[in-house]
């Protein structure tokens, strides 16, 4: 069989990690989640549950995937545990279905920069996010925005992923940077930021059983945990940096993305019509700002500018989503990426011809409030109570931390993770009935 891949350089991987990790997520739904959940109060908790959960749990994937050196699935057996594999098809299974949905979006992102060229959602924003949201023209890009995720795939770890993300991450961050900057200037500037952060604790005191779940599930989300993603990732390190440096990085520079984005949008949405109706979620962010670049002087641009950032943090993310599932079917099938990228994204097209119709939001709350926290559930078990001490110091490997630092991590995920888990999982399905 074929010598397995590998990234080229640390930063390599560190690239194609932050891609996957900086997505729509951070992009399009940080900026409002904050806003409507209580400002800076709502951030506290978010930054505490990326930092104190999200954290050490990107290390456990890491960890199962330098160790194994195995797609998610296969990695479990090839540690020793066969009867684990579950956990790992669990994540696999995830990214395959928000692969599904997150193509649509990632399609409606595509007509909007259409719509930039063409200036179409400048005179009605309602009415634009209508004709493209679902419907055949949602189908149709959704099709073209799969086929180039299909595209960077089949090219492979090295010459596909790593050199698409080292060339969208870095555009990211300085178009971000520019966009905040260029918002800053805006009459409304400081009324956007006031909206966007302004600490509200009652807002968290009165829906604590929402805030928290909410708060944790995005931690997950953004930072592409439980997907079995960042599994897949570490196996191709052929290498051995620090793990916890490596994640560290990869986890400030996700959050950076994030509070960048609404640096950018906030003060733009204060500076037209105002920021009152953005916070509504999915397509009303969409409406909102296509809305405000219709009204402002150099709204065109902006906006072209605003979506060409939007797809490119849609698409390092989806090629993340389609490379879990590819890597399980290349490793244990020994077929060729290329067949196997095409297969998995055709049937995941195919799949995605449902939200394309309106079932976005089904789609969301099956990934955030079951699958993302079981997944993670079982792979912290895994690793702090079923995984031998040898697989657990993988993560010391190659990085100054001691043996001292790693059994804290390991009783942090034996018992702190699962506990926050499990209430997450309860506070989310409950919020089902009430
Ligand atoms: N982290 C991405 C975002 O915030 O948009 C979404 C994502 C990508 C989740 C890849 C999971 C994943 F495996
Ligand atoms: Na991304």
């Amino acid at each position: 069989m074929a010598q397995r891949e590998t990234w080229t350089s640390r930063a390599g991987f560190i690239f194609a990690a932050v891609g996957s990790a900086v997505g729509l997520g951070n992009i399009w739904s940080f900026p409002f989640q904050t806003a409507s959940n209580g400002g800076a109060a709502f951030l506290v908790v978010y930054l505490l549950a990326v930092f104190l959960i999200g954290f050490p749990t990107m290390l456990i994937e890491f960890t199962i995937g330098r160790r194994s050196k195995q797609n998610a699935v296969s990695a479990f057996a090839e540690l020793g545990y066969g009867d684990w594999t579950f956990a790992g098809a669990i994540g696999v299974f995830a990214s395959f279905i928000t692969l599904a949905f997150y193509s649509v979006v990632g399609g409606w992102v595509i007509s909007y920069i259409v719509g930039s060229v063409t200036g179409a959602y400048l005179g009605d924003a309602g009415a634009y996010f209508g004709s493209v949201s679902s419907g055949l023209v949602a189908v149709g890009a959704h099709a073209v925005f799969i086929a180039v995720t299909i595209g960077i795939v089949a090219f492979g770890v090295a010459d596909g992923i790593e050199r698409a993300t080292k060339f969208m991450i870095p555009a990211i961050l300085v178009l971000l940077v520019g966009l905040a900057a260029w918002a800053s200037t805006l009459p409304g500037a400081g009324a956007g930021y006031s909206y966007y952060l302004s600490p509200d604790f009652s807002v968290i005191a009165s829906n604590f059983a929402d805030i928290v779940p909410a708060a944790m599930g995005q931690a997950f989300f953004t930072l592409s945990l439980g997907f079995g993603v960042m599994i897949a990732y570490a196996s191709y390190l052929g290498r051995d940096d620090s793990l916890p440096g490596d994640s560290a990085i990869i986890v400030v520079l996700n959050t950076i993305v994030a509070l960048l984005a609404g640096f950018a949008v906030f003060p733009i949405l204060a500076a037209t019509s105002g920021v009152g109706d953005a916070s509504g979620g999915a397509g009303t962010a969409f409406i909102a700002l296509a809305g405000a670049f219709g009204q402002l002087p150099a709204g065109q641009i902006i906006g072209l500018v605003f979506f060409v950032v939007l797809l490119f943090a849609a698409l390092s993310s989806s090629i993340s989503l389609l490379e879990a599932p590819t890597s399980y079917v290349v490793d244990s099938q020994g077929m060729e990426r290329r067949t196997v990228a095409i297969g998995i994204g055709a049937v995941a097209f195919v799949l995605g011809i449902a939200p394309a119709y309106g079932y976005v939001g089904l789609f969301n709350d099956l990934v955030f409030n079951v699958l993302l926290p079981v997944a993670v559930l079982f792979i912290a078990l895994f690793v702090g109570w079923v995984a031998n001490r040898e697989a657990v110091d993988e993560l010391g490997r190659g990085s100054s931390i001691g043996e001292g630092a790693t059994t804290i991590w390991l009783w942090w995920v034996r018992i702190v993770v699962p506990i926050a888990v499990i209430v997450t999982l309860y506070l989310g399905v409950t919020s089902f009935y009430t």
